[in-house]
């Protein structure tokens, strides 16, 4: 598969921007500060918080997640079995309390944070895949 072009200029706050590489649903997201402060604060309720995984691309094994901490990419595809999750900009909190926006796959229950990151206790074994993508400048990045 070509590599796809993301435009992001008019991407705001809490935003989701979807598109298709190789056939899979590709997720761009802008995080507000708010949500990225968030991301500090659960750190033992996940399954693999600092992204081990060996499936994971380099600029992904660092708190966010993702080359700019604004702006995260990942493959829309939940870990267990393929469903695709849900986003949840303000209403993540009925899934996990307090907070605020995350991913939760209604198949099976699976829950991600704003950083693609498993809860424990949830059937999906692994953080969301980070895509291989790069910036071309501020506004456009190129997934693949
Ligand atoms: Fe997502 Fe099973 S496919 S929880």
């Amino acid at each position: 598969g070509a590599p796809v072009e993301v435009d992001i200029s008019k991407l705001e706050e809490g935003q989701m921007v979807r598109v298709e590489w190789r056939g899979k649903p590709v997720w761009v997201v802008r995080r507000s500060d708010a949500v990225l402060k968030e991301l500090g604060g659960h750190d033992g309720q996940l399954r693999d918080p600092s992204s081990a995984e060996p499936q994971q691309p380099g600029y992904a094994q660092n708190e966010f997640r993702s080359v700019k901490p604004e702006i995260f990419l990942a493959v829309g595809i939940c870990t267990h079995l393929g469903c695709s999750p849900t986003y949840l900009p303000n209403t993540f909190s009925e899934q996990v309390n307090g907070i605020s926006s995350g991913f939760f796959c209604p198949c099976h229950g699976s829950k991600f944070d704003m950083a693609g990151r498993v809860f424990a206790g949830v059937p999906a074994p692994l953080n969301l895949v980070v895509p291989p993508h790069t910036f071309l400048d501020d506004n456009t990045i190129l997934v693949g």
